[in-house]
């Protein structure tokens, strides 16, 4: 349990997937958040483990450095460096790590390891503060998870996804469209010109409180087999409808799993978190159905759904208050269970 508000200066990396980042934060406030993307996977149609890894080299001194000139912050200091430890990619995750280890050893200074999907959810306090307990959906490139946040680093997952993230989905069914990686972005814009209502995907009958998204993709990938196979120009001609009706089955398989844990639980204090809580349409049917329900919503900024090291630095804030540090032979973890 957390009690009193100690002054430290945390910077922060996060490096689990494709995204260098690096936060400064002080006292609970982001100073910094520097997130340098890698658009080397773009024309693979996914994360290049290897490249990705490569990447992080690269780019890891420099995002530092740009985010501690940003915060205004010499290295000396710099009260402890915190690190995501884990779910993610072991060769990227590798970087992070290291560079956390050497940059405290260098400093003499504690390190915190951080759990990527707890922070996730965190970043909610980078600007806000929710009551605790609250439930969380978490929907990322690699998660899909609905978890009671009971404190800040007590958390249960009550469901989560049996095959493919919502991320997945997005990016995988976009990919069938033809659309660059990451493609859930790009859906989210083409479906604002879309009509959701012309085309039809089934919903998986997945028991209590998990979600299965591999279905969907393979559904999508029969039906476009057999309209191109009538008219070759089919994608190009639907492709925002089709990107419409895709992001609503998605964002229905959500939102009734979400709806569900509310009414299994009793609580009504809700939050979105990850990646795929930057869509616009998901974000915009969660107010919806949290102003018809009388929930209580939180949706994090913009910067803090993707992947940032912000929400690394504010869960090894609250970390730091615990005095939970970790040694200095601690190691990267590809499965990290929240
Ligand atoms: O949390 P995140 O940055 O990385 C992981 O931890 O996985 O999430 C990345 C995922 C990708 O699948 C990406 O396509 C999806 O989030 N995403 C979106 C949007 N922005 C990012 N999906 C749908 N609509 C968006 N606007
Ligand atoms: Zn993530």
């Amino acid at each position: 349990m957390i009690f009193a508000t100690v002054s430290a200066v945390i910077l922060a990396i996060e490096s689990s997937c494709d995204d260098t980042s690096a936060a400064v934060c002080k006292d609970a406030k982001i100073l910094a958040n520097v997130v340098a993307g890698q658009q080397v996977h773009e024309q693979w149609g996914g994360v290049v483990p290897e490249l990705a890894s490569r990447a992080h080299q690269q780019n890891i001194v420099p995002v530092v450095n740009a985010a501690l000139k940003k915060a205004g912050i010499a290295a000396h200091e710099v009260n402890a460096v915190a690190f995501t430890r884990g779910p993610g990619l072991m060769g990227s995750l590798l970087v992070g790590v290291s560079f956390a280890k050497a940059f405290a050893s260098a400093l003499q200074v504690p390190i915190i390891e951080v759990n990527h999907m707890q922070a996730h959810i965190l970043a909610h306090f980078i600007d806000n503060r929710p009551s605790f307990p609250f439930l969380c959906l978490t929907v990322s490139g690699g998660h899909t998870q609905l978890v009671l946040v009971k404190n800040f680093l007590e958390m249960e997952v009550l469901g989560e996804t049996l095959d493919d993230a919502a991320g997945e989905a997005f990016d995988k069914t976009a990919k069938l469209l033809g659309l660059p990686y990451p493609g859930g972005p790009l859906m989210d814009k083409y479906a604002k010109d879309g009509n959701p209502e012309n085309f039809f995907f089934p919903e998986p009958q997945v028991a209590e409180l998990d979600f299965s998204f591999s279905g969907l993709k393979t559904s999508v990938l029969y039906f476009l087999q057999a309209e191109v196979k009538k008219n070759p120009a089919f994608i190009q001609e639907n492709l925002y409808d089709l990107c419409a009706a895709i992001q609503k089955t998605i964002v229905d398989i959500l939102l009734k799993k979400l709806q569900k844990a509310v009414a299994k639980t009793g609580v009504n204090e809700v939050a979105l978190a990850g990646g795929v809580s930057a869509n616009s349409e998901l974000r915009r049917r969660f107010e919806l159905l949290g102003k018809d329900k009388g929930w209580k919503t939180y949706i994090p900024k913009f910067e803090y759904c993707t992947d940032n090291a912000a929400m690394i630095a504010i869960t090894g804030y609250y970390k730091y208050l615990n005095s939970d540090f970790a040694s200095q032979d601690i190691e990267p973890l590809a499965r990290y269970y929240l």
